[in-house]
């Protein structure tokens, strides 16, 4: 999208575009988050940074800018995570193409990410790495940007997600091995320096602290686990760590919140050392790491 131009035909203040979102968006969102989007959406469309407003509050768009603003606003206003109405989302400092077919990257997964990088800022061999449920393949690529020595495989059940994380890599010039499969069924005899996953893992009774926004538009298949068997992609992939990382080998999830006491004895279960519970920047404990012994 192009920036303003001032010789386009003008007709729009954009200060009362922004009057137009708060009037519109402050009761489902909040003022706060509403600013937000506002920004995030001059920004991406028309490459106006916010403090661009504050300096010049006369500022003024042409009719064809005001249709993807206000176009922008009805599907915020049916609940389209903004992170979708833009197709793109930040993480690690790079953005990601988005759709309805992959999770959004969320910042607790960056922390995971920059767990890993501080662990192994030091190594100089080049590790084998696995991703295993890669989504967006936020995870893989980011580790290949900060460690380029790196070799990173990383799967998916969703033939309509790896297509996602493919064109992300292409377009960060990122070489990751993706390929299709079932964290279930999981038989590679490779081994591997370090395995990573962001699973599912919020159970169905946990639906109510789920936002509307996320229910209806992110996939079901990369949130939801059944209630009575919340930790069965864990096991799996506990399993599988167990038998596929070298020794000292470093295994890396994400978790549920509620779980943390029960994946750590899981790891012990499984013969891990060293294991270690995060806490993610909402206090919330959302990390684990055991070191394979
Ligand atoms: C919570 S998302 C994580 C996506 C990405 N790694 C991230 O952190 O943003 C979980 C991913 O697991 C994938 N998935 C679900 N069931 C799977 C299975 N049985 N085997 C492999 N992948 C699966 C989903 O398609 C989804 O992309």
């Amino acid at each position: 999208m192009s920036c303003l131009d001032v010789k386009n035909i003008v007709v729009v203040l954009l200060k009362e575009i922004k009057n137009i979102f708060h009037a519109e968006l402050d009761v489902l969102y909040g003022k706060e988050e509403v600013s937000s989007f506002f920004y995030l959406l001059i920004e991406h469309y028309f490459d106006l940074e916010r403090f661009v407003l504050a300096i010049q509050p006369e500022l003024v768009i042409d009719k064809e800018q005001e249709t993807f603003i206000f176009n922008a606003l009805s599907e915020l206003k049916l609940e389209k995570p903004i992170q979708h109405i833009m197709g793109t989302t930040h993480f690690m400092e790079l953005d990601f193409k988005v759709n309805k077919h992959v999770l959004i990257p969320r910042p607790e997964t960056e922390e995971l990410v920059r767990w890993i990088l501080d662990d192994y800022e030091h190594t100089d061999k080049a590790l084998k790495i696995l991703d295993i449920g890669t989504g967006s393949g936020c995870i893989p690529i980011s580790l290949v940007k900060n460690m380029p020595t790196t070799k990173v495989q990383a799967f998916d059940i969703s033939l309509n997600a790896l297509e996602i994380a493919h064109e992300n890599a292409v377009t960060h010039d990122i070489a990751v091995d993706f390929f299709q499969a079932d964290m279930l069924k999981m038989d590679r005899e490779i081994k591997y320096d370090i395995i990573v996953s962001n699973p599912p893992y919020v159970r169905e009774l946990e639906k109510a602290e789920i936002r509307n926004n996320v229910i209806d538009h992110e996939p079901g298949i990369a949130l939801f686990v059944p209630d009575e068997d919340p930790l069965k992609f864990y096991v799996a992939i506990v399993k599988f760590a167990a038998k596929s990382l070298h020794t000292e080998g470093c295994l890396y999830l994400e978790i549920n919140q509620y779980l943390g006491i029960e994946m750590k004895m899981l790891l012990k279960e499984y013969g891990f050392e060293s294991i270690e519970l995060r806490k993610d920047i909402y206090g919330n404990d959302r990390m684990l790491k055991g070191i394979k012994a």
